[in-house]
């Protein structure tokens, strides 16, 4: 065996990780998005690859990281069918997508046309399903881990996150705050279960937090 420093893995775990945000057409060249980055879902998947996990990503954002699978999507409801074939045989989901609330009804054959009467454009959204709360709703053995972006009650809108969607731990943060949240290096993160007082962790990065977050998960188990 290689001499080396590095710690065991010891996450002999089957992990299922949404990153990124959805994508939702408009017509053929036009989609509603949003800012996420994808960049805490990526290092969630990497520390647990690096524990030795088995991880699965299902991302909106194109990427290659090795000893990872990757499956690409990009609307709300191409992630919730991947999801629905791969949760029954996972052992833990992380659902750190930034899923698409709504999504245009109808979307246009063609491209859509400006016209030299009208200066205002109506697009009419539908609600997406919630994918979190339908799949952790079949849960048996699977531990469930929200996110949960709030400006504002951050613990209030969370603690209602942590119960309607089935999970086990709900991930919040304040993503109206500098270094938080979206589409930065960093987060600040409180984290919620049931029956317990909160933890707040200080600003870090999502490396950090990932490594923070895994380390939880171990002492749980
Ligand atoms: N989520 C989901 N499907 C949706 C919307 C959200 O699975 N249609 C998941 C997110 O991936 C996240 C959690 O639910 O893990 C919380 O997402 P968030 O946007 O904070 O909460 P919502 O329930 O969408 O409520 P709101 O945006 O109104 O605060
Ligand atoms: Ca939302």
């Amino acid at each position: 065996a290689i001499e080396n420093n590095f710690t065991t893995p010891k996450l002999h775990k089957k992990i299922l990780i949404t990153a990124g945000g959805t994508k939702e057409a408009i017509d053929p060249v036009r989609y509603i998005g949003n800012r996420s980055s994808g960049k805490m879902g990526f290092a969630m998947a990497k520390v647990a690859r690096d524990l030795g996990a088995e991880v699965t990503l299902i991302t909106t954002v194109a990427t290659d990281i090795p000893g990872i699978k990757i499956i690409q999507v990009q609307t709300a409801a191409e992630m919730m069918t991947q999801l629905q074939q791969l949760f029954p045989t996972t052992d833990v989901l992380i659902m750190a997508a930034a899923v698409a609330d709504f999504k245009p009804l109808n979307v246009a054959d063609q491209k859509i046309k400006k016209t030299d009467d009208e200066d205002t454009l109506t697009i009419k959204l539908t609600k997406n399903p919630d994918i979190l709360k339908t799949v952790a709703a079949t849960k048996t053995t699977q531990f469930v881990v929200g996110f949960a972006a709030e400006t504002q009650n951050l613990l209030m809108n969370a603690e209602k996150k942590l119960n309607s969607k089935h999970a086990d731990v709900i991930l919040a943060n304040n993503v109206a705050e500098a270094g938080a949240g979206f589409n930065v290096d960093t987060n600040q993160i409180t984290l919620l279960q049931k029956n317990q007082q909160p933890e707040t962790w200080p600003l870090m990065s999502k490396t950090e937090v990932a490594k923070k977050f895994w380390e939880f998960y171990l002492d749980k188990i």
